[in-house]
């Protein structure tokens, strides 16, 4: 088989490195890649977002499955195109894949179908958003309605904070069109939980649960990032409450999408907080998380293609999919600035690294030159170990962090010690 995986960073790294062990696959080639998978499958450079080029390489190499990614080609509707053009995938059609690209629809889809959430209000003008801070308690939480490259949420500790947020996405429009409207809703507190789940829109499966780390600083402090470490499973999240999230969250989702006419086919991603009122739905994300794939597919035991391939045809229900007892941490490398400005171009010094047993480096921002890894990004490799413990796993993870070197390099130190 030949197949395409769309994407760049540390997510696609796993979810090729993971597909690999499948004798069946002859081929596989990254759109676009990064410096990594170009030592793992063929890179090709067509950007995520070039849907046109995507179908074409796919239709004149005869491509066989493609996965999709990252959440711009979901929502530009990259899967209905390959469809269309007869190429069996991974991933959401455009009409499911809302779910994540619209805050407005998942908050009404909650609202409707009784899915536990944040209590919200929805603005499509500043004058109407700014008039209810006069009703609001703070902390707040606003929201872009649209995809915004995970900046687009901003919590509010006071009328000041909220009416900046109000006039930067709607009046300034950072985001461009992803504030034509914004979510307003109540600030929750408790520990957060990402759970990936596979879904063929009949059947819902959850993977091992998982903790990202947002912030770029220990303590969680500092800006919201992209993710600067992960580990699996969460300690926080029993099996009490995996049952409860089930009933309460996972099944009635997956109808509530259905019911819509939008049945959901891909790795629905629940960001979820665990509240003294339960476990209430944070957001919703189309795809595989980066950098939670990084922990989450290296405990899969059942083979990812056939899952995949399952979930592709509607046939989840006859496939047993397994995770190992064992834990993972994840931690960041990124370059010093991250999530602001930062500088690249750095060689990297991998050391000894790849004696150390259980330990994976996936790339995300780097380029392969001459021969040569360099930086290229703010998130630029997800270090990754699986032990039998989580305290081994941090533990390892941290001891291989520290053997690659590169000029400007930071992460977090503190990634599964909360
Ligand atoms: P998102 O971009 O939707 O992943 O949100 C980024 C982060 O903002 C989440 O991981 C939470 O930590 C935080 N957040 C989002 N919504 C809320 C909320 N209603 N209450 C408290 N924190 C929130
Ligand atoms: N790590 C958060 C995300 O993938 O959205």
């Amino acid at each position: 088989m030949k197949i395409i995986v769309i994407g760049s960073g540390g997510r696609e790294y796993t979810i090729i490195k993971s597909l690999k062990t499948n004798p069946k696959i002859e081929k596989i080639y990254a759109l676009p890649g990064n410096g990594g998978t170009a030592d793992l499958a063929e890179n090709v450079d067509i950007a995520a977002k070039d849907i046109d080029g995507i179908v074409d390489f796919a239709v004149s190499n005869k491509i066989d499955f493609a996965v999709v990614a990252p959440d711009d080609p979901l929502a530009l509707g990259a899967v209905d195109r390959l469809h269309g053009a007869g190429i069996r995938c991974f991933g959401p059609e455009k009409k499911a894949a809302i779910i994540e690209s619209s805050k407005v629809f998942s908050k009404r889809l909650m609202k409707k179908y009784s899915i536990p959430t944040a209590e919200f209000g929805v603005f499509h003008t500043p004058e109407d958003a700014l008039k209810f801070l006069d009703y609001a308690k703070y902390p707040t939480v606003v929201k872009a309605d649209g995809l915004a490259l995970g900046k687009g949420v901003i919590i509010a500790q006071g009328r000041e904070d909220a009416e900046k947020a109000i006039r930067s996405i709607m009046a300034d429009r950072v985001f461009g069109d992803s504030g034509n409207a914004i979510v307003i809703e109540e600030f929750l507190s408790g520990p957060e939980v990402t759970v990936l789940a596979f879904t063929d829109g009949k059947t819902v499966l959850p993977m091992v649960s998982s903790m990202d780390h947002k912030r770029a600083g220990d303590g969680d402090t500092g800006l919201n990032t992209g993710g600067m470490g992960t580990i699996a499973p969460n300690p926080f999240y029993t099996e009490e409450i995996a049952a409860e999230c089930m009933e309460k969250i996972f099944a009635p989702t997956i109808d509530a999408m259905n019911a819509e006419g939008r049945k959901f086919r891909g790795c629905l991603y629940f960001g979820l907080m665990l509240t003294a009122d339960g476990p209430k739905v944070i957001e919703y994300n189309c795809r595989f998380g980066d950098p939670e794939t990084q922990v989450v597919l290296p405990l899969l035991e059942t083979d990812l293609l056939t899952v995949m391939e399952a979930v592709e045809n509607e046939a989840l229900a006859d496939v047993d999919v397994k995770f190992s007892k064992k834990c993972a941490c994840c931690v960041i490398l990124a370059s010093k600035g991250y999530p602001e400005a930062y500088e690249t171009g750095k060689e990297i010094d991998f050391g000894n690294v790849s004696v150390l047993e259980g330990v994976t480096v996936s790339h995300s921002g780097t380029k392969l030159e001459n021969g040569k890894i360099y930086t290229s990004g703010g998130r630029v490799l997800g270090v990754t170990a699986v032990c039998d413990t989580l305290e081994e796993a941090v533990e390892r993870a941290y001891e291989a962090a520290g053997m690659i070197k590169f000029e400007n390099k930071y992460n977090r130190t503190d990634i599964g010690k909360r």
